[in-house]
């Protein structure tokens, strides 16, 4: 039964909104534009705001969503709750229904640990958003994010299951910005508001 419903949390990632708002509103595949990546901040990027807003919300509701489904059907059980939103990530940034070429997770991510761990959640929200407003890097700040979370969850004690799900959404965040950290090292990572690399 667990495993099911962690498939199922797969799929309902894999559903990936920037590709089919991009496609809808624009006739292009997000993935040949900007920065190549399948998320929000490339929607935001290429399409604009109101684009970039609804694909942030819409990635980080089917995060919740996941999360929220794996807790009713499961009756609260932590594992299966966990890497639920664990595997909602995944599918996010390999989506089955796309090739396998997905976004980053920030914003599933976003949605998926709201729903698991509130206010640690919230609390490394408020803080990427300030890393954000200052650097104007949106990968440095999902970074960021990824770091605090189980930073957070460790050292207020949470359970193994909670600590491990968070460990493994962070290193799969770090896989995803690979990319990303060497622009950033290199000096050459594009700026929010900046269309070129
Ligand atoms: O939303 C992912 C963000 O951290 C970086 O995206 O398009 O600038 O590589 P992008």
């Amino acid at each position: 039964m667990g495993a099911v419903v962690i498939i199922l949390s797969y799929l309902l990632g894999s559903i990936s909104f920037s590709i089919l708002v991009a496609k809808k509103i624009a006739k292009i595949d997000i993935r040949q534009h900007g920065s190549g990546n399948a998320g929000a901040t490339n929607t935001l990027r290429v399409l604009g705001k109101g684009p970039g807003i609804a694909v942030l919300l819409l990635d980080a509701a089917k995060g919740a969503i996941a999360v929220g489904i794996a807790y009713w059907l499961s009756r609260g059980e932590d594992w299966v709750v966990v890497f639920s939103g664990v595997a909602a990530i995944i599918g996010h940034n390999w989506p089955i229904f796309f090739g396998f070429r997905g976004g980053k997770g920030v914003a599933t991510t976003i949605g998926t640990l709201i729903a698991l761990t509130p206010l640690p959640a919230l609390i490394a929200v408020i803080i990427t958003i300030a890393v954000i407003a200052i650097t104007r890097y949106v990968s440095l700040g999902s970074l960021v994010f990824f770091t605090l979370i189980p930073i957070i969850l460790i050292v207020n004690g949470a359970s193994l299951t909670y600590i491990i799900g968070t460990l493994a959404i962070a290193a799969l965040g770090y896989i995803r910005h690979i990319d990303n950290i060497k622009r950033l090292i290199r000096g050459t990572e594009r700026k929010l508001g900046q269309s070129k690399r």
